[in-house]
């Protein structure tokens, strides 16, 4: 098996800049209230319990995420559906090893997002690549696909809200067309809503979850975007006799996760911190999104060599190159101290001449740092 590849990591190594896939920044998040509620959790629920719980997580942290998802996401759940994870590749996991069998298909976008791809395929699923265009997932391919495989095609993963990586919204036609495709093949939609908090114009679209699809969509989330990705707690919106089965899985696995990170996150969401740092780090991404824009369109070797949408929301930007190759221009980059991943890693094979460009994680100093080395990398 390959090891999950993941776009980027860490942003700082000495001198060395890694432009992340569209990680936030952690020096923004409150992880010394993370650390304060740590240490009560700590004492209370060692305390009180004799050691093992709930293999769907802690029930305090569950009821916070449902009431959480159905006010700010149209979601329509409860604490029965809702399963906590390590972070949303535990729950892509799980649900692999729980819902998938050898032999099975499940339906990706390509370009996609490789570490879901690698969680199907260690279960035995083969994945489908199904491509994306302005309007997202070519549901008309999906369909053709699911006539031709009959019952093999038994799932497709999605990014709706901002598609990994080129973070175009699905459209809202595309979203019924999708629906109504997985009630007539018996499909799943994997629905994986990385970054839903960060949407800076106009209203954001609701979930597949939100919109009639409750019972054909597993509904994955994370707090990595919304904390940092060290905070290994994600979760999983699910029919209940799903979570019934997952749990199982889960018990054999790890029995259970990290309880007293779980409490101390409920304790955080129910007075306020974690919403409140969504407000701040919402206002500051988007300042962050704007310097880039502005760079990007007064720098005029960045301005003629990269076609871009502004995404409505998302930490990235997708940037494609007008001429020539991604990888020379990332090896350049790498012998002047700027690590990027080239679009090539979100593909099955082949190169893709594009950019993922993370501005979040970056500071406006940083961002500026990373546009002039860009700008030299790309001078001909
Ligand atoms: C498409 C996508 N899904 C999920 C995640 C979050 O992964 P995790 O919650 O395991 O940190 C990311 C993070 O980069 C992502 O880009």
């Amino acid at each position: 098996m390959t090891a999950p590849s993941k776009a980027s990591e860490p942003v700082r190594d000495g001198k060395l800049i890694t432009i992340t896939d569209g990680l936030p920044d952690p020096r923004l998040a409150p992880m010394a209230e993370l650390a304060r509620a740590y240490a009560r959790a700590l004492r209370t629920v060692s305390r009180a319990s004799a050691g093992y719980s709930d293999a769907a997580g802690d029930v305090s942290l569950r009821e916070v995420i449902a009431s959480f998802v159905n006010q700010a996401r149209g979601l329509a759940t409860n604490t029965d559906e809702v399963m906590l994870t390590r972070g949303s590749q535990g729950a892509l996991a799980l649900y692999a090893l729980t819902m998938l069998k050898p032999g099975d298909i499940v339906a990706v976008e390509v370009p996609g997002y490789a570490p879901a791809w690698r969680a199907f395929e260690f279960a035995g699923a083969k994945i489908l690549p199904i491509p994306v265009d302005q309007k997202g997932l070519r549901v008309d391919v999906l369909a053709k696909a699911a006539r031709r495989l009959g019952g093999k095609l038994k799932a497709v993963y999605v990014t709706p809200h901002h598609q990994y990586p080129t973070t175009v919204a699905m459209a809202p036609d595309r979203r019924m067309q999708v629906l109504q495709l997985a009630e007539a093949f018996d499909l799943t939609i994997i629905e994986d809503d990385y970054d839903y908090e960060y949407h800076f114009d106009g209203e954001p679209l609701l979930p597949l979850q939100a919109s009639g699809g409750a019972r054909r969509v597993v509904y994955i989330a994370s707090l990595s975007k919304l904390l940092a990705p060290t905070v290994r707690v994600g979760y999983l919106v699910a029919p209940a006799a799903h979570v019934q089965k997952l749990k199982q899985t889960r018990a054999l696995l790890e029995r259970q996760g990290d309880v007293t990170l779980e409490r101390a996150l409920a304790e955080l969401f129910e007075d306020g911190t974690i919403q409140r740092h969504a407000r701040r780090a919402r206002r500051e991404y988007q300042t962050r999104r704007d310097g880039l824009l502005h760079r990007l369109r007064t720098t005029p070797v960045l301005h003629e060599s990269f076609d871009y949408t502004v995404p409505a929301g998302g930490l990235a930007l997708w940037l494609t190159l007008r001429h020539g190759n991604i990888d020379n221009v990332a090896a350049k980059a790498r012998a002047a101290q700027l690590a990027i991943a080239p679009g090539s890693s979100y593909v099955l094979q082949g190169r893709l001449d594009a950019i993922r460009l993370g501005f979040a994680a970056h500071t406006p100093h940083e961002l500026n740092r990373i546009c002039d080395t860009l700008a030299r990398c790309l001078q001909r």
